[in-house]
């Protein structure tokens, strides 16, 4: 019988903030769903992370919410329950009882070194949490429960997920080969999309200016609105250079949407103007995102088949986590029954 290669693992979760940005997708989602021919893939909703922050403790409806839209989007982009393992991580326990173990393995030196965890508390110095200090364990955990070997993150998570490596190494030093040693996906492929206002500022969906980012779901309007008036320079040429940075950053939202080099893009609009060359890519983002939100609104209407979904992934998620969190019980010692 001809032995099937095993596919390396790939996993990332997503925290359920609030609709995704153009940003988020250009640079991580879209290819998401590219990745599970070649990977077996995990992906989910980071709901235990997101009470971590004042912005959602305390709000049970809002996060709620968040999480059953932040599905349908997933599935809207094309992500499959059945190619995928796409879950929600509150529905699997093992996340939970893991990070407790991880944390007893972490020193507090080196949590406090997190400049994640510096930048949040100096944002809440009066609510800060023993959760939040925990959260890169946490991390940690969702990603060894699964011996991912690749975690597609932003920037922002590298050093949590070097925490995650080291906290795997040092298991693996105690108690044998246990974990698979993670590597980070950064950027690698996606593009690296700017505030339409601000051009050297990335785009978020936490800045107060909503003119400055496109959510997936924004209306065709908004977001031929937005990008008209995004900020650009007082030349006329559509060129990809430095100092450009409000026309570059439209370039590779362009080249993102349509598939285009840098150059071809530079030629169709040369001559044009910004005027003709706005037009175009306000075109093609709507022509991006249209589909995902015709199908996210399919998606959302139908509660039970969301429901099934969910469950039927928590239960493959908690199978292949549960065999994991065994392991790492008898090894540090708890008494098995
Ligand atoms: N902390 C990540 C973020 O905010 C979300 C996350 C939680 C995650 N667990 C993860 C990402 C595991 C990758 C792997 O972006």
């Amino acid at each position: 019988m001809e032995q099937k290669e095993k596919k390396q693992t790939v996993f990332s979760l997503i925290q359920p903030t609030g609709t995704p940005t153009l940003g988020n997708y250009l640079g991580a989602l879209k290819n998401w769903a590219n990745m599970s021919d070649e990977y077996d893939c995990l992906f989910g909703i980071a709901d235990l992370h997101s009470i971590t922050v004042p912005d959602f403790r305390e709000k049970p409806a809002q996060l709620r919410k968040n999480t059953r839209e932040l599905y349908a989007l997933l599935l809207a982009l094309g992500l499959s329950p059945d190619k995928n393992t796409l879950f929600v991580q509150s529905h699997v326990a093992a996340h939970s009882q893991l990070a407790w173990i991880l944390n007893c393995y972490t020193q507090f030196g080196e949590a406090s070194r997190m400049t994640q965890f510096k930048d949040k508390s100096a944002k809440h110095k009066d609510n800060i949490t023993v959760g939040l200090f925990a959260y890169p364990t946490l991390m940690a955990a969702d990603i060894l429960l699964y011996n991912a070997s690749y975690v597609p993150i932003g920037q922002d998570q590298k050093q949590h997920l070097e925490l995650a490596r080291n906290i795997a190494e040092r298991f693996n030093a105690i108690y044998g080969e246990l974990f698979t040693v993670p590597k980070p996906l950064i950027g690698k492929t996606g593009a690296k999309v700017m505030s339409l206002t601000e051009p050297l500022k990335k785009m978020s969906k936490s800045d107060e200016n909503e003119k400055s980012y496109i959510t997936l779901l924004d209306e065709p309007s908004s977001i031929v609105k937005k990008i008209k008036s995004a900020v650009t320079d007082s030349e006329s040429e559509v060129l990809y250079r430095e100092g450009k940075d409000g026309i570059n950053n439209l370039i590779i939202m362009y080249s993102a949407c349509t598939g285009q080099s840098i150059k071809e893009i530079e030629n169709e609009f040369s001559g044009k103007g910004y005027g003709a060359f706005k037009s175009a890519v306000a075109d093609a983002v709507v022509k991006e995102l249209m589909p995902i939100k015709e199908r996210y609104n399919q998606y959302i209407a139908d509660k039970e088949y969301l429901d099934k979904c969910m469950r039927e992934n928590a239960e493959k998620a908690a199978v292949r986590s549960q065999r994991t969190l065994n392991k790492v019980m008898k090894k540090v010692g708890f008494l098995q029954i």
